[in-house]
Order: C-alpha cells, then structure tokens, then sequence
C-alpha cells in the first residue's frame, strides 16, 4: 500500500493505460499484462539483481517537461502517472548492445544466439571469449541456492575473470534447482540408472513411494523436511501423487 493508503498507480506502459499493484515493478507489471520485456537475470523465485541490464525500459512522467531516463525494469518499482515504453528507440539499442557483449561472452549460446538474432545480431562486434562455456553470470544460480537454503554455489574471483562454482561441495543438496533455473543450460545435470549427477558429483535418487518415478535426493529430502518442519514422509511421494491425494482429502470433505 502506498503513503497514501492506495493500492494501485495508473501507470500507462507502451500506450496502454494500466491499474498496477503498489509494490510490483515494471517488468513484473509489464509481464502480467501480457507486455514482452526480455531478461536475462530476473527469476520470479528470487530477489531482483539488476546484472544483465537487459530489461531496461525507458520512462517518463507528464510533469518531467519531456525528460526521460533509462532504468531497469526489474527493479524500478511503478509509480503514479509513469509512462513507460519498451519498445523505443533506445531501448531496442540498449537491447542490442547488452546481447552484443553477451554474444562475446558465450558465442556459443544457442539462447543468447536466439536473443540477438532477434535484434538482427548474427555475430558479435567484440572480441569472443576463447573456451568460453555458456555462464553469462546472471547469478540466478546462485541466488535460487541461497533461497533453497543450501548456500552452495558461490561467485569466485573478479572482473572478467568472475565464474560460478560449489567452493564447499558437502553442502550440495542435489536438488538440481540451479541448473533447472538457468537461462543457458549452463549447469549440466544428467540422470541415470537412479543416480542425478551434477556438480561432479553423485546424488543418489529417491523415488515416489506410491509411483516409483524418481523425485530427488536423500539430502534434498532431508533438507527440505526441516526448513519447513514438515516430516520426511510429506516429501517421499512426487507433487503428481500428493496432488492426487490431496484432491481425494477435499472430495471426501465435500461430499461428506
Ligand atoms: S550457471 Fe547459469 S544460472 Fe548460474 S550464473 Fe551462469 S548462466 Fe546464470
Ligand atoms: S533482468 Fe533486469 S537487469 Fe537483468
């Protein structure tokens, strides 16, 4: 709710007049109304970080006498009577720039090939990466790790010299969440005969008491159990069966 005790702004994103959540952001609010912004390391499970700048919208208020600035989008929060367009002129430039540089940095990236083909980049004008893998550092990896509460994956060294890595690997659940949330499949993770493999390391496979399909590991399990002081038991069948049996609890309810 604002100072105000409002709940909403009007707002108006690429001409259109829109009623957006105190709170929300622009891309958030963009997004919700079916307005494309891409991004590289927004994660709607995770805290905004603002890297890649890639979602950078351009805005402007009726009182800012034509001024306008370029901000990023996942993180500005909307506001009364801001006016805000995707699609400018600088804005298709700043897009262009960002998937340029990434293109030199993960030349290989079919995502970020895909990306800048859009904005009609083939091949980039800088400098490639020599045995460049696909990480384009977006942190989401490392930030969805920190949320699960696991805080295994970590950024290590400087500048371009910056990579992500599990310095302490005992505390590696195997819940495979980075490499599920990664935007370039950066993070290999390979199932097989009942064993994850991720990390360079080997996790063993539970699989769903009731349907036998894998479901994750023990320490994923174990860990998950207590943060949220659930029993181990509540995480030993897929979401599938507990939806199922969850949908069987409310029938008998409601049909008595
Ligand atoms: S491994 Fe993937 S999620 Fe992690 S920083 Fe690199 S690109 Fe982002
Ligand atoms: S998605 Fe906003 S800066 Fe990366």
């Amino acid at each position: 709710m604002s100072d105000n005790g409002k709940t909403t702004v009007r707002m108006t994103i690429d001409g259109r007049s829109i009623d957006a959540p105190v709170g929300a952001t622009i891309l958030e609010v963009a997004r919700a109304n079916g307005i494309d912004i891409p991004s590289l390391c927004y994660h709607p499970g995770v805290e905004a970080f603002g890297a890649c700048r890639l979602c950078v919208v351009e805005i402007t208020k009726p009182n800012w006498e034509g001024w306008k600035k370029l901000v990023t989008s996942c993180l500005y929060p909307v506001e009364e009577e801001l006016i805000v367009s995707t699609r400018s002129e600088e804005v298709i430039e700043n897009r262009r720039v960002v998937l340029d540089l990434q293109l030199a940095r993960v030349p290989d990236s079919d995502v970020i090939r895909q990306m800048a083909a859009k904005y009609g980049i083939h091949d980039t004008s800088y400098e490639k990466r020599k045995d460049a893998d696909t990480c384009i550092m977006c942190t989401i990896c490392v930030r969805v790790c920190e949320a699960i509460g696991a805080n295994a994956i970590a950024t290590l060294s400087r500048g371009p010299e910056k990579y992500v890595d599990v310095p302490n690997i005992d505390a590696c659940i195997g819940c495979g969440a980075c490499a599920l949330s990664c935007p370039t499949d950066a993070i290999p993770m390979t199932e097989e005969n009942g064993v994850r493999h991720i990390w360079d390391k080997d996790f063993e496979l539970v699989r769903c008491e009731v349907s036998g399909e894998p479901i994750g590991t023990p320490e994923q399990i174990k860990h998950f159990a207590e943060k949220s002081g659930l029993p181990e038991s509540y995480f030993t069948k897929s979401d599938r069966q507990r939806k199922k049996e969850t949908a069987a609890d409310l029938a008998r309810v409601m049909l008595g």
